[in-house]
Formats: C-alpha cells, sequence, structure tokens
C-alpha cells in the first residue's frame, strides 16, 4: 500500500487523523536550510501553536502549507492525501485559509468588498449582488460577535485586531478546514490580541482545525490545544497542553540554557545581572537596578 493510499484509509476511519500532515519536511533556499525534518499533525477542532524565535522557520513552514514556497523534502498531505501546492488558489482550494498580518485585507475596500473578495455573489449576467453581499457579511460579522457599525468602510481604517477579526469570520464563512495565522496578535495591544484570541477559539470550536503561529507563549497557552517550538528551523518541542505547564512553554522559548549563558555573559558586564526564576512566573533578567 502507498503512503497515500495509507493515509486515505486512515482519513476515513479515523476521526482524529490529521486534516494537514507534514512528515520530515525540508525547505531550503540555495544553501540556506530553512526546515529540516519537520513533522507536524494538524486536526480539525484543535489549536496547534507554532512558537518560535526570528529565523526558526514558522513563516517558511506556513508558507509552504499555503501553498507559497514548495518543500524541497519530505511530504505533505491533507486529508490523507500527499500534495505539493503550486499556488496559494490550490492551498484555498483545499480547504486551507491563510490570515497573514499584514497582507489579510485590501486596505482601501469596504468591510463587505473584502468579506468577499475572491468569492464574488453574482447574479443574472456576471453582476455584483451587491445587496446580499452586503447582507451576508452583515449576518456573519453579527455572528460571530463583531460589532462593525458601518461596512461600507475602508477596512484601513479598522484596527489591526478587528482587521484580523474579519479575515477569520470569512474563512470560517467560506468552509475552511483549516485556518492558518501568521502572528496575529504580534502588532496588537492586550485588550485587541484578547479580542482576536477569543475569534481563534470561536474557529477551533466551529470545527476548524487552526495553525496560530506566535512568538508569545502567554498567548499561545491561552488558547492552544498542541505546542510546536522550532528552533534553527528543526522540531524542538512538540507537546500537547496536558503535558506542559505555562512555564515550561516559557522557558522553551525563552530558551533556559540560553539564558543562562546570556546570564553568565551579563555578570561579565554587570556583576549582579542574574537570571531569576520565580516559581509562579516568567523567567526575568534581572539588573543590579531593579530591586525584588
Ligand atoms: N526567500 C528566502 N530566501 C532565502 N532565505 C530565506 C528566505 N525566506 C526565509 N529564509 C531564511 O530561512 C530561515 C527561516 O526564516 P522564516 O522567515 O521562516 O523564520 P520565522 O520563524 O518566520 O522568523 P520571524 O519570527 O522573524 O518571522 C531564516 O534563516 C531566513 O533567513
Ligand atoms: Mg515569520
Amino acid at each position: 500500500m502507498s503512503t497515500t493510499e495509507k493515509f486515505a484509509e486512515e482519513a476515513s476511519t479515523s476521526p482524529t487523523t490529521p486534516v494537514v500532515h507534514l512528515e520530515d519536511v525540508g525547505k531550503s533556499y540555495g544553501n540556506v536550510h530553512a526546515l529540516r525534518g519537520v513533522s507536524l499533525a494538524v486536526r480539525q477542532g484543535e489549536i496547534t501553536c507554532v512558537l518560535g524565535d526570528n529565523g526558526a522557520g514558522k513563516s517558511t513552514l506556513i508558507k509552504i502549507i499555503a501553498g507559497l514556497h514548495e518543500h524541497t523534502d519530505g511530504i505533505l498531505s491533507v486529508n490523507g492525501e500527499a500534495r505539493k501546492f503550486s499556488s496559494p488558489r490550490e492551498s484555498l482550494d483545499s480547504g486551507i485559509a491563510t490570515v497573514y498580518q499584514d497582507l489579510a485585507l485590501a486596505p482601501l475596500m469596504s468591510v463587505w468588498r473584502n468579506f468577499f473578495l475572491g468569492n464574488e455573489v453574482t447574479k443574472t449576467f456576471g453582476r455584483l449582488d451587491i445587496h446580499q453581499m452586503k447582507r451576508i457579511a452583515r449576518e456573519e460579522l453579527t455572528k460571530m460577535g463583531i460589532s462593525i457599525p458601518n461596512l461600507e468602510q475602508p477596512v484601513g481604517m479598522l484596527s489591526g485586531g478587528q482587521r484580523q477579526c474579519i479575515a477569520i469570520a470569512r474563512a470560517i464563512y467560506f468552509g475552511a478546514k483549516v485556518l492558518i495565522l501568521d502572528e496575529p496578535t504580534a502588532a496588537l495591544g492586550v485588550k485587541q490580541s484578547g479580542v482576536v484570541l477569543k475569534y481563534i477559539v470561536k474557529a477551533r470550536d466551529a470545527g476548524l482545525g487552526v495553525v496560530f503561529i506566535t512568538h508569545n507563549p502567554h498567548h499561545a497557552y491561552l488558547v492552544g490545544n498542541h505546542f510546536v517550538v522550532l528552533k534553527l528551523g528543526r522540531v524542538a518541542l512538540d507537546t500537547h497542553r496536558a503535558d506542559i505547564t505555562l512555564e515550561q512553554l516559557t522557558n522553551e522559548m525563552a530558551g533556559g540554557s540560553e539564558l543562562e549563558a546570556l546570564s553568565h555573559e551579563l555578570r561579565g558586564i554587570n556583576a549582579e545581572t542574574v537570571v531569576v526564576r520565580p516559581a509562579d512566573g516568567p523567567v526575568k533578567i534581572q539588573s543590579p537596578l531593579e530591586s525584588t
């Protein structure tokens, strides 16, 4: 039985079969190995958080799933079928919706136009059914609890958080099975991050498999079911919520041993700089100017 047949059989028999599955996936840009031997299972009804420092390979990973780049090694399967996407449209047609931080929506177009961008509703002779599109956009946003008083407003005038929420609502409405979000909370304040996290949970509860890319272990731990940490293009940790605490995840992200090494280095500059590991909070670097 071929690998594809094996996955297809698993997909039809097991409800927990990953909707997106990477096995030993690698990606080289010339001599740069952005990813090596990465395996990852994304399941529907789960939020998979992909964490990692700058340059760890997070964006490369999602670009492969989103059809922007082809992987150079390993297997990517969607619903048990091995795929190599040659365009974002192919990925989208397979039910994978990707929300990029800056390119999520067209800033000069209205809210309802953005909601239907690329999926416009038409009447006879191909004329746009504006009335219908406005009605559906209003209904769907209201259903998600997203309050945008004026749907004629250009999206560029909305906050970053509202834009992310519209993109999430759109993916759910158009029947995505997988939703990929690249650092959706990176540029947001505490309150707006909270709103976006709430819609990430709604997408999960609607049955989507969500891939949430973030630097922030606190945001990841608030919503995640499954955590994958990338380091220098490899998977450094792959675990489920029941098997890790927020403190351990924070430590993993901060690079516990790397912080110790940094602390030693800093001691050379400043004799009293130390790494503090409180039992009930994140690891901190403390300088002598700070009191405990
Ligand atoms: N188009 C490209 N050509 C050459 N090298 C690239 C390209 N894209 C990414 N890389 C390299 O691949 C590695 C991983 O980059 P990637 O953008 O995936 O990291 P990241 O985890 O998303 O980082 P960040 O948190 O900064 O967004 C880096 O070393 C980067 O320089
Ligand atoms: Mg990135």
